[in-house]
């Protein structure tokens, strides 16, 4: 589907859209460090380290990767534990995953396709990150369409659909290719991906500096905190997780390998119960005896933390953290000890990264 202008007007707004975009970015862009490479590797890289990330944290795991693993090959080579230690606070593993499978299939191609369907079809590739790819490391004229560009989109040409909407999707994707600058896509890209994240923000945006402003629709029309319509509403679910970090008085740490199905896939953790709501601490302690077989009965749970709240993208955390030491490591447990002093070899989920925080 063609985005069709009824309007003269449209016409105008869609022709002057990315130049004024363009002079916007070109005083007001961010200057990052996978901005000054076209490395098609590179580029994926920080694409795969952006989504969900904001810029201050993905700029520093950014340059670690980089430096660690400066191409395909060499993250191909490395071994899974490896980047997902690396990755380690950014969450959502299974990107960390995906980009290591993506990073074998670049490796065996020998070197990085230009080619639209090689790049969709890596694993962790959308329809965003393979546009990403293609127009900013190869200037193919694949138009970004993110939240970022949705919002923008939907505000500036007043977009009442659903984004979210088989309709509200069509429209503004045939909007974003026929407004894409087809000379300097990357440079386009980046303009509006900037102009959405810096000035269009979701919340209070910048209306009265935008240089837009003139032609924006939302703004004319008093709907700038109305767009975009989104049809659905995630459901989030409550979950109630304690965790007992069980040591021993010589210094070793119960830990335990999270299986698939669920949040954290392969990510280490320490014994667990999870509830419908919280626990008492004689109920956990019960509990890690049954589930976990930890022979808690003399020692004490000491409370480090309590309602520690974590969210994920469908979840709510609620986490409680308890210590507790026992005089050996009894060999029966669930779980496997290991080291203390060596708990930064094992690749933690951020929740559990900020329970220890409290613990020190
Ligand atoms: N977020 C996702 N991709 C990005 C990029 N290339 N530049 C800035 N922020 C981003």
């Amino acid at each position: 589907m063609r985005f069709a202008p009824k309007k003269h007007y449209f016409c105008i707004m869609i022709s002057s859209f990315g130049t004024q975009l363009e002079l916007w970015y070109e005083s007001h862009g961010r200057e990052l460090p996978w901005r000054k490479t076209r490395d098609p590797y590179l580029i994926m890289l920080s694409e795969f380290i952006m989504q969900q990330t904001q810029i201050v944290q993905g700029t520093s795991y950014y340059l670690r990767f980089a430096e660690r693993f400066p191409t395909a090959a060499s993250l191909a080579k490395a071994s899974e534990d490896e980047v997902l230690r690396l990755w380690q606070g950014l969450g959502y593993y299974s990107r960390a995953r995906n980009l290591h499978k993506a990073a074998g299939k670049i490796a065996e191609a020998g070197c990085f396709p230009r080619d639209y369907s090689f790049v969709r079809a890596l694993p962790g590739v959308g329809e965003y990150t393979a546009a990403a790819i293609m127009s900013l490391a190869f200037g193919e004229p694949y138009a970004v369409l993110d939240g970022n560009v949705q919002r923008v989109l939907a505000r500036h040409f007043g977009i009442t659909e659903p984004v979210d909407g088989t309709q509200g999707k069509k429209l503004l994707r045939a909007l974003a290719d026929e407004l894409l600058d087809r000379e300097h896509p990357a440079l386009y890209n980046q303009a509006i991906m900037d102009f959405g994240a810096i000035l269009c923000k979701p919340t209070t945006p910048l209306c009265d500096t935008c240089p837009l402003a003139e032609t924006c629709q939302a703004l004319s029309r008093h709907q700038v905190d109305r767009l975009p319509v989104k049809s659905k509403r995630t459901r989030i679910r409550d979950r109630y997780l304690t965790y007992i970090y069980t040591r021993t008085q010589d210094g070793k740490v119960l830990l335990h390998r999270r299986g698939s199905g669920d949040i954290w896939q392969g990510l280490f953790e320490f014994p667990l119960i999870e509830s419908g709501e919280p626990l008492s601490v004689a109920e956990a302690g019960r509990r890690l005896r049954a589930e976990w077989q930890v022979p808690n009965g003399r020692h004490a749970l000491t409370l480090v933390a309590q309602g520690v709240c974590h969210q994920l993208t469908h979840q709510r955390l609620h986490a409680d953290f308890y210590c507790l030491t026992l005089p050996s490591a009894c060999q029966d447990v669930k779980g496997l000890w290991v080291e203390e002093s060596d708990l930064d070899r094992y690749a933690l989920p951020r929740l559990l990264e900020k329970l220890l925080e409290e613990k020190r």
